[in-house]
């Protein structure tokens, strides 16, 4: 049954108001000693002449407590419902408990299709903590929106492409060595690309070397088409690594270099359409008109750039997937870029390019030496993973927690707690990387929010035996039990909204808030104390059950795996 809906009827019934006005009327009370729902009655002023308290005070007199509404107050120009927590709590608790792990989800999405586009790191370099960054936003977004019953497809955009893999192939020519880059491949191709730098500065005929590899590349040249396939195959069993660890899957990894071929489409159509112009040789189009530089399509050499190939990507988006919306998951500097592609594609004719969605994120700030790193000064990521794990076994070591996997468990929480340290704030803010903060078990944080699940489970496993199926849940309405089954009911919007901006924190402070009020409920309900009578331990413990479900689900959402233990 649901409440707000039941009390939005019956006020469409009284007001000969549309029900669809009162529901957007309808609002929660910023505070719960208001009641849970409140019915403002300015509007109506106008149409009745009447002072809104008035209204407030006529209505609730006509109004009458039922099996779901408990009273009704008038408050200022008000209408505030108190809903009977008995039917609250048991209807809510028993739905939640049916539905499981469906508890929450929705089929909004269904036929449709969504693009998340996230991580694309750039092969033969650093997977850096911006990327990380992306990994963790966009993970959590397709999984949200695959809650929410979308078709999602992961796409991994990977930087294969572009004039440096020229200087990659010379650089190897001249001092690769396959048995170091194989034990190492990210860390030694980005030293033979760094020496290349060095010596070219010296020797300026290696860039022009670099070129025309890049050219022989470009045309499809057998041995700088294996070197480069070699490069991106070393690169990805690093980069597989990573996302392994972070239970991080794509269904596509076609980076920038797939579209190399579908390029001249895409300078055909833009030609077509008279949007090219030269501009120091370049062929460019003009966004002046917008305040923007101009995007370039191609270079005076005739190459293509990072801009075309993105462009040649969304068409080709389009023709495959027929999306309903493409979701870019990268970081805010980039904001521009995107702008001028999006505004290109759209002066195109192509109408779909307003459903491209740049979702951007801040910086990511490491303090001082808090990222220790065996690889000199570029922070590698796998690193960083590891260390937070390491910190985290120390921790459950020093705690003297009897947990039966560590390293499953100190696995689980480390990762759990780097992905929503980024997934915490409004993406947009910059984050400053603090492990006292990521790694506190009482304060806001991954392993705090696992704890909470660790706990109600054992409380569970304590009650192994006792069948609390048809638990009267009139038994626990307590105003904690309260505040917590009403938060249990409210997953489903925290997932909704998450969704409709782009943003995982949502979920991130609804679990949080969650687990608080989690604690509360269980300090001040004791559950299995032998002073509880036997009616009241049940109750508290399908509440406990549904509260760990709903835990696990909303973890989920953020990438992070529960412990049964900690
Ligand atoms: N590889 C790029 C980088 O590391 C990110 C790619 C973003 N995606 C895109 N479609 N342009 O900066």
């Amino acid at each position: 049954m649901d409440f707000k809906e039941h009390i939005v009827k019956k006020l469409a019934e009284l007001t000969g108001l549309e029900q669809s006005a009162i529901e957007k009327a309808v609002e929660t009370p910023p505070d719960e000693k208001l009641g849970d729902l409140a019915f403002p009655c300015f509007p109506l002023a106008k149409v009745l002449r009447k002072a809104p308290p008035l209204i407030a005070q006529e209505l609730a007199a006509q109004l009458s407590s039922d099996e779901l509404i408990d009273h009704i107050d008038a408050v200022g120009g008000y209408l505030n419902f108190f809903y009977n927590r008995a039917a609250f709590i048991t209807d809510t608790v028993n739905a939640a408990r049916d539905a499981g792990d469906n508890w929450g989800r929705s089929d909004m999405g269904a036929g449709k299709t969504i693009l998340v586009e996230y991580s694309s790191p750039n092969i033969a370099k650093p997977f850096h903590i911006g990327h990380l960054f992306s990994t963790a936003v966009g993970n959590s977004l397709a999984r949200i929106y695959k809650f929410l019953g979308y078709n999602v497809q992961s796409l991994n955009h990977l930087g294969d492409w572009g004039t440096q893999f020229g200087k990659l192939i010379s650089a190897y020519k001249r001092w690769g060595d396959p048995a170091l880059i194989e034990k190492n491949p990210i860390k030694e191709l980005l030293k033979i690309y760094v020496k290349f730098h060095e010596e070219a500065e010296k020797h300026p005929e290696l860039e022009d070397e670099a070129r025309e590899y890049f050219k022989k590349l470009e045309d499809g040249d057998d041995e700088t088409t294996a070197l480069w396939k070699y490069f991106k195959d070393q690169s990805l069993v690093e980069f597989k690594r990573v996302y392994d660890m972070l239970g991080v899957e794509f269904d596509s990894y076609n980076g920038e270099a797939f579209y190399s071929d579908k390029m001249d489409e895409v300078v055909q159509i833009l030609r077509d359409k008279g949007l090219l112009v030269e501009s120091d040789g370049a062929q460019v189009v003009d966004l002046s008109d917008m305040n923007m530089p101009p995007c370039i399509i191609l270079k005076s050499d005739g190459a293509t750039i990072y801009a075309t190939r993105d462009i040649a990507a969304a068409l080709y988006r389009h023709r495959t997937y027929n999306f309903d919306k493409n979701i870019y998951v990268v970081g805010l500097p980039q904001s521009l870029h995107f702008r001028q592609i999006f505004e290109t594609m759209k002066r195109a004719g192509w109408e779909w390019s307003k459903d491209c969605v740049h979702v951007g994120f801040g910086l990511v700030k490491l303090p001082g030496k808090a990222m220790s790193t065996r690889h000199g000064d570029v922070v590698f990521l796998e690193d960083v993973l590891n260390e937070s794990i390491e910190k985290t076994r120390e921790i459950i070591i020093n705690n003297g927690s009897a947990v039966n996997d560590i390293d499953d468990v100190s696995k689980k929480i480390g990762i759990g707690a780097i992905l929503y340290t980024f997934l915490k704030n409004s993406r947009e803010k910059d984050i400053v990387f603090s492990w006292d903060t990521m790694l506190d078990f009482d304060g806001e944080s991954a392993p705090y929010c696992m704890y909470g699940y660790a706990r109600g489970r054992s409380i569970l496993r304590k009650a192994a035996g006792i069948d609390f199926s048809n638990a009267d849940l009139s038994k626990s309405v307590s105003d904690d039990a309260y505040m917590l089954v009403k938060q249990l009911n409210d997953f489903g919007d925290a997932v909704k909204d998450a969704a409709a901006k782009n943003e995982p924190f949502y979920i991130n402070r609804y679990v949080t808030n969650l687990v608080k009020m989690f604690n509360k409920f269980y300090n001040t309900n004791p559950i299995m104390r032998s002073d509880v009578d036997e009616e009241t331990k049940k109750a508290r413990l399908a509440i406990v059950d549904a509260t760990c479900t709903v835990i696990k689900s909303a973890l989920a959402l953020l990438g992070i795996e529960v412990v049964e233990s900690m």
